[in-house]
């Protein structure tokens, strides 16, 4: 089955509103690569502000609560920030998982809350360093996907993300070899889940995704994107990665 590729970026807690200006060339981008699907997701504060912005471009959150509103001081539902104008959130991304403690099962609540709410789904997983070296990465990843994706998934909202950690901001980014590997497994794991559908849901790589090695980790098998987070911080270095896609 053809996926189109999904080029997302993660500005994390960085950005301000002088930042946005950068959403100007990246939606341009995103509209000279029709075949290519682009997102950025913003913190909370830049949501409405950016949506406005560039409405041509895809929003997103990094994170949703799991209940739709309700005494939580501090945290903003999925509602919240589809009506700011968000169309995508991310959920289960490693640093909320090692700073907030969140779990698979977090994950999963915060998926379901996010479509319940409109919103697609970038549904994050991956080991760490420890665990890879220990030969524990297909089973780290796999116990990952099978406790944080909800039953009804499919591609029309859901996408994977496999981001290994020790990837993420390090430079560093597995083998080829590996990353296809990964992938393979976890497609496989996505079919005992929800069978068929799971052809059609993407899985992006994301750690250390650079202009200059997007357009061959997006070649390999069952790649169908990218989750960038430093280099989508600037239309400087997210741009080509978006190119590197669209070339493909
Ligand atoms: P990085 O982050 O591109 O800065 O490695 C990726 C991510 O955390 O999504």
């Amino acid at each position: 089955m053809m996926r189109r590729k999904l080029v997302a970026g993660n500005w994390k807690m960085n950005g301000d509103r002088a930042s946005l200006a950068e959403l100007d060339a990246i939606a341009a981008a995103a509209q000279a690569a029709p075949q290519v699907d682009v997102g950025v997701a913003v913190p909370f504060t830049l949501i409405a502000a950016a949506a406005d912005r560039v409405p041509t471009l895809s929003i997103g959150a990094e994170d949703v609560h799991e209940a739709d509103h309700g005494a939580h001081t501090g945290c903003v539902s999925a509602p919240m920030v589809r009506e700011a104008g968000a169309r995508f959130a991310i959920v289960g991304h490693s640093e909320r998982r090692a700073d907030q403690h969140e779990t698979s099962h977090d994950a999963w609540a915060k998926a379901a809350a996010a479509h319940r709410a409109g919103l697609s789904v970038i549904l994050c997983c991956g080991e760490t360093e420890a665990e890879r070296n220990a030969d524990r990465a297909e089973r780290i990843v796999q116990a990952q996907i099978e406790k944080s994706v909800p039953d009804d998934a499919d591609g029309s909202w859901l996408t994977l993300a496999y981001e290994p950690r020790w990837a993420i901001g390090t430079g560093r980014t597995p083998t080829p070899e590996d990353i296809a590997a990964i992938h393979a497994i976890a497609r496989a794991k996505l079919r005992m889940l929800i069978g068929d559908r799971a052809d059609g849901v993407r899985i992006l790589y994301g750690g250390s995704v650079t202009g200059a090695n997007a357009a061959s980790i997006l070649a390999l098998e069952n790649v169908d994107g990218a989750l960038v987070g430093g280099a989508s911080l600037t239309a400087a270095k997210f741009v080509p990665i978006i190119e590197g896609a669209a070339g493909l």
